[in-house]
């Protein structure tokens, strides 16, 4: 009898969209593991903040990145955190100005295949649910489900704002879909990886469904087809 490959749900779309809330939920419905591949370059983001290394420093970061020990814990009881060099920095990597900088590393051509990688690993380990902007696309062409999750930018800009105020960030609406529209623009015209729509990928629009609703929706077609 051979091992059974474990399986995966790749999860993409631009920033706000409730991916990260389906993927949660329906890694929970399903008893898999949901890495969040955002809060992977989110990491590496506050790392070099934190080293103050110049963003322009490309081999600098590189080096960093292949150099840190990144850990992730699935506890169902603490939800997903995350480590970087043994730094618990789950909360540190919402901070606004990791946000405003992540696109311009997660560029990066160093910080992608290092990343890459370490998900590539993540996911042959266990059943997992992956979200990102590249995961059906180049981190796991082999999926065995692909679903892009979208939004309007006004409807995700008002979303970020209630999540970050539960954080204790204030930002105004306005600057916030201005912030959203500009990484859009980035994570989607990158040279290396950039965000776009798997050929295969199922695409949801969730402006006007909740996220339950998708939870639900990819849940009972994940159970279909194992029954
Ligand atoms: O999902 P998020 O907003 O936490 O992601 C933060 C940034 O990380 C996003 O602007 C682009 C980058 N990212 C990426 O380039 N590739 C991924 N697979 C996931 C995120």
């Amino acid at each position: 009898m051979g091992i059974m490959k474990p399986k995966a749900i790749a999860i993409d779309g631009p920033a706000g969209s409730g991916k990260s809330t389906v993927a949660r939920e329906v890694a929970k419905a399903l008893q898999w593991k949901h890495i969040d591949t955002g809060a992977m370059y989110r990491a590496v983001t506050y790392l070099v903040l934190k080293n103050n290394i110049d963003l322009n420093n490309i081999d600098l970061i590189s080096s960093l990145v292949n150099n840190a020990r990144m850990e992730i814990s699935n506890d169902p009881n603490r939800g997903n955190e995350i480590f970087i060099n043994g730094e618990n920095v789950t909360k540190a990597i919402r901070e606004p100005l990791v946000t405003k900088n992540v696109s311009s590393v997660s560029s990066i051509e160093g910080v992608r295949l290092a990343l890459v990688s370490l998900q590539r690993i993540l996911a042959a380990k266990d059943n997992v649910v992956m979200e990102g902007r590249d995961i059906g696309s180049v981190v796991l062409p082999e999926a065995d489900y692909k679903f892009y999750i979208t939004a309007s930018s006004s409807e995700r800009a008002l979303r970020r704002s209630k999540d970050l105020e539960k954080m204790g960030f204030k930002i105004e609406l306005d600057e916030l879909q201005r912030e959203i529209e500009a990484r859009d623009h980035m994570d989607s015209t990158r040279a290396v990886n950039p965000l776009k729509i798997p050929v295969d990928a199922t695409v949801i629009d969730c402006t006007a469904i909740t996220a339950k609703e998708v939870v639900n929706l990819i849940v009972n077609k994940v159970m279909e087809e194992s029954a």
